[in-house]
């Protein structure tokens, strides 16, 4: 189905779901997760940095390495996918966007109250007492390439939790971890009741959030996918359009609402 097909599609949707992954931020500049790490982190495998097990052994090691990557999504901006899916939202009152993104570009782009089901870089926790701690009371991380010789190996020691003492974690679902009950159902009930699901970005192997296209198909919705190579979702969208976020989707939004 060519672009203007899809483009009538979302004219004529009454409940949109936006399903992203780390494609929808790749041209914000957003390194994906499986991309090689660079600098001082080339030599660490995403894969052991992203588990409790390597926070429990080498808490000031994770923690520096979420710091890099908080700063490195504070450099970027937002893309035109983003802005896009913002749009949609305001044209389709009942947009729901859920990302795999631990970034905050959807937000930053205009979407009201993304669902994060792997979490985000901006919302530590205590890894003891689970209390919410604001990224403002923390004190500002020392920046690794400034820090002295001999100290530059990125770690960084999390700060203590005000309530128990205990460190602060990052506020993402780490490998092995549970996702939030509450936005895994969030998202469920979602795609459940969306006539149109985007999938954008994402190669749809992580379970349980690639199972939210096949929630949505199954409910009778039409799933459109982005993305410029193909993936394990392909058989579930009903339109698969080979390019990238930031390409397609304000093409698609500008011809949705092309003479409003
Ligand atoms: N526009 C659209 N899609 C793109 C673009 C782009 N500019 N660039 C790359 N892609 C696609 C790739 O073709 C790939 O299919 O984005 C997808 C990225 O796939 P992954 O790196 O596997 O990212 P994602 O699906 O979000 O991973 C899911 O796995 O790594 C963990 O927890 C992490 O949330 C992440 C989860």
């Amino acid at each position: 189905m060519p672009e203007r097909d899809a483009a009538e599609l979302l004219r004529d949707a009454k409940r949109v779901v936006a399903f992203t992954g780390a494609g929808m931020s790749a041209e914000s500049g957003v390194p994906t997760f499986r991309d090689a790490l660079t600098g001082l982190w080339a030599r660490f495998d995403p894969k052991t940095l992203a588990t409790p097990a390597a926070f429990a052994a080498d808490p000031a090691l994770v923690w520096g390495w979420y710091e890099w990557r908080r700063a490195g999504v504070e450099r970027v901006h937002p893309n035109a996918g983003h802005r896009a899916v913002a749009s949609i939202e305001s044209h389709v009152p009942n947009t729901v966007v859920i990302t795999q993104n631990v970034d905050d570009l959807h937000e930053r782009a205009g979407s009201g109250t993304p669902i994060h089901l792997h979490g985000s870089l901006f919302t530590p926790r205590c890894s003891s007492c689970s209390r919410p701690v604001s990224l403002s009371s923390l004190p500002p991380s020392p920046d690794a390439a400034s820090r002295p010789e001999g100290e530059r190996d990125g770690r960084i020691p999390p700060p203590q939790c005000a309530a128990c003492g205990a460190p602060v974690r990052p506020g993402v679902v780490w490998f092995g971890e549970e996702l939030s009950t509450d936005a895994l159902s969030a998202a469920t009930e979602a795609a459940f009741g969306c006539d149109l699901l985007f999938t954008v970005g994402t190669s749809g192997l992580v379970y349980p959030a690639a199972e939210i296209p096949y929630v949505a198909a199954r409910s009778g919705a039409t799933v459109v996918q982005i993305n410029p190579e193909p993936t394990a979702l392909d058989a579930v969208a009903d339109v698969n359009l080979r390019g990238t976020a930031a390409r397609i989707l304000p093409e698609l939004v500008a011809r949705a609402w092309a003479d409003r």
